[in-house]
């Protein structure tokens, strides 16, 4: 789905206090700031002037940063009339971490570019405690000295922070120390690798050193930040989401992708804000919208109900609520089968998938090596189970997901193992040393060791395949990508590139599939699943000349957290309480992911607690919608990466 600026208009925007551009994608946005920087740059460097740049860190700005540097090193842009402020930097932080702020901007930025190093002001974390209010207060009257900042880039995060300034900062708030949000910590376990490995405090610009900034730009991508950005645009002024503060900026401009611009109501309730032009797809989100509403079944919606609910367009556009409600009802009802690869010998017109061929040649791809069975383990059991060629692919290796000890266990069966065959025994024992002082002497937020990173590849493996086979696929039917990108050892991974698709490539090409899963998790757009979602799609496209490529239907799933919108979902299998029972084996086979994985997210329930809550939760929507009820249903929407649409 590629949203733009044409969404919006006049009536659309009535809701949103912060003025919200929807951009095409985070690099066509990314590229437009970068150019207006620049040319203010160029334009001060004819008057002699400086520019005084207010920084941020984090996955949201690198794109601008990268083309700032493009822009350096292609077209001559010089920095050296520049001035940059960071917004923050965690405290205690030393500068030569890899973690600090002041190492990410020399990385992504000013190693690369001719800025004058005392023109570079970040945040000390190693400032002495009792320094930092003094440092602080110079930080703030530096700033001003140079007249205040020209331009101002701000990232948002989940709490609603802009800097670090979480929930409760004051609209008066200046550089100080703070405490991090907990969600803040565990968006940021990531880099950290472990939650406790985190610092606790940051050091930040506060609201108002923001609030003077001549022009401000507030910039989100992907679903992840759709819910924050709705209050950020939508909501309030409140302390509760300082983002809400910028509101009252007279040149601050927002700009989000169509993933982060999902909740704003003009997007997702559009009959609310402006007037709609009803097609069948909106139709579906506003009935269903209405029913969940009014805690009533599809069908017993009434003509009055749509009236009072702002609905009467609609009315108008379906005839009346029967014939409105029956045709929903419909549509939702036709999502449902028992049958994910097609029912064989059926009329298929109104079931989501092809009844021929009978039987399809299948490839489910999983990020990590649980997605699978978490994910879709119902699913993947009736594919089998009713005769589908299906394979698996594993597409890394989830090697810095296994608790340490866990990797010395193994290491040291091997070793006892070795030694009870009494064969290459000494082999073994180097080995086990090896891993062992690997282990003891990694320091903390260090990558593991290669050996160590292999024995921990191996313990998801074995598990992989024990999950796969407990589903009945034959070994030759399971696959091990390990796709470079992921192989850095660390929770941030490299970039995707020609060896992930080439490795991709060559499984698709030998299998020719019919159908193809995917995690479809566009929530973030720097997570492993999304990364391994455009490794697929490339490659895709990149076959889109093959002959059995137009009969390939792509299909996504979504991870542990979360599910589909209902009116979103396309295909939609029903589990019995005997087919949740399968599945939650199947998961159990990750031994090394249960009790306490090692990335745990902000939810204390073990996977397939997680998985079993949400498919019962879809199962307790379609009821509610007024189907039939069912235990359990695995959701699924069809990506149509051939049609121009995907482009
Ligand atoms: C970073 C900063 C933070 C981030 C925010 C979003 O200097 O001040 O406010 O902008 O946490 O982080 P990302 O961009 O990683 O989603």
């Amino acid at each position: 789905m590629v949203l733009t600026q044409s969404v919006l208009d006049a009536s659309s925007t009535m809701l949103e206090r912060l003025p919200t551009s929807i951009v095409e994608s985070e690099s066509v946005a990314c590229k437009r700031v970068a150019l207006e920087i620049a040319d203010l740059i160029r334009k001060r460097q004819a008057e002699n002037k400086l520019v005084v740049l207010g920084l941020a860190t984090g996955n949201t700005p690198i794109k601008i940063y990268q083309e700032l540097v493009r822009l350096h090193k292609d077209e001559n842009l010089s920095f050296s009339n520049v001035v940059t402020f960071n917004l923050d930097e965690y405290y205690p932080m030393s500068k030569s971490s890899v973690l600090s702020y002041y190492y990410f901007m020399h990385h992504h930025l000013f190693s690369h570019i001719d800025i004058p190093e005392e023109h570079i002001n970040i945040p000390n974390g190693e400032v002495p405690k009792e320094n930092i209010s003094e440092f602080c207060k110079t930080y703030e009257d530096k700033i001003n000295a140079y007249g205040g900042l020209d331009v101002q880039i701000l990232g948002i995060g989940r709490t609603g922070h802009v800097g670090f300034n979480e929930p409760g900062s004051h609209m008066e708030s200046v550089t100080r120390l703070v405490k991090l949000h907990p969600i803040t910590i565990m968006d940021a376990t990531r880099e950290f690798s472990r939650e406790e490995l985190v610092p606790r405090r940051a050091i930040t610009m506060g609201i108002k050193s923001i609030m003077k900034a001549k022009k401000v730009y507030l910039l989100a991508w992907g679903e992840k930040k759709a819910g924050i950005m709705q209050q950020a645009v939508e909501g309030p002024i409140t302390e509760e989401i300082p983002a809400t503060f910028l509101q009252n900026h007279k040149n601050v401009e927002t700009l989000i992708d169509g993933d982060a611009a999902r909740e704003l109501t003009r997007i997702k309730r559009p009959w609310v804000v402006s007037v709609v032009n009803w097609d069948e797809q909106k139709a579906k989100n506003a009935v269903i919208w209405l029913s969940q509403k009014l805690e009533r079944p599809i069908l017993k919606i009434t003509d009055e109900d749509y009236r009072k609910n702002g609905l009467g367009d609609l009315l108008a556009y379906g005839g009346d609520s029967q014939s409105l409600n029956v045709e929903v009802f419909n549509a939702v009802q036709h999502t449902i089968t028992g049958w994910p690869g097609g029912k064989p010998h059926t009329d298929d017109t109104n079931r989501p998938e092809r009844a021929t061929p009978a039987r399809k040649r299948v490839v489910i791809f999983s990020p990590h090596p649980d997605d699978d069975v978490i994910s879709m383990g119902g699913t993947f059991l009736k594919l089998v189970e009713q005769g589908h060629d299906v394979h698996v692919a594993y597409q890394t290796s989830g090697n810095v997901a296994v608790h340490d000890d866990d990797a010395r266990r193994f290491a040291e069966f091997a070793k006892e193992f070795a030694s009870d065959l009494k064969s290459s025994n000494d082999l073994f024992a180097n080995k086990y040393d090896e891993v062992l002082s690997d282990l003891e002497n990694k320091k903390e937020g260090e990558p593991d060791s290669l050996l160590v990173r292999q024995i921990k590849g191996l313990i998801r493996r074995g598990e992989a395949a024990s999950g796969a086979r407990f589903v009945g696929l034959n070994d030759d039917h399971i696959h091990f990508l390990d796709l470079p990108f992921y192989e850095t050892g660390k929770a941030v991974k490299g970039v995707p590139g020609e060896g992930d698709v080439n490795i991709t490539k060559d499984l698709l090409l030998k299998v020719r599939p019919h159908q193809v899963y995917v995690a479809g998790d566009l929530r973030d757009p720097h997570g492993t699943h999304k990364v391994c979602f455009d490794v697929v799609l490339d490659t895709l496209k990149e076959l889109r000349t093959e002959p059995w490529i137009s009969d390939c239907w792509l299909w996504m799933y979504r991870g542990a957290w979360h599910e589909w919108p209902v009116d979103e979902i396309e295909m939609a299998v029903p589990l019995s309480p005997l087919d949740l029972k399968k599945k939650r084996l199947a998961i159990f086979k990750h031994q090394s992911q249960k009790d306490s994985p090692v990335f745990p997210g902000n939810d204390s329930r073990e996977f397939w607690q997680r998985a079993e809550d949400r498919n019962r939760a879809t199962a307790r929507l379609y009821d509610s919608l007024g189907l039939v009820e069912y235990e359990a249903i695995e959701a699924f929407v069809r990506y149509p990466f051939l049609s121009s649409e995907a482009e």
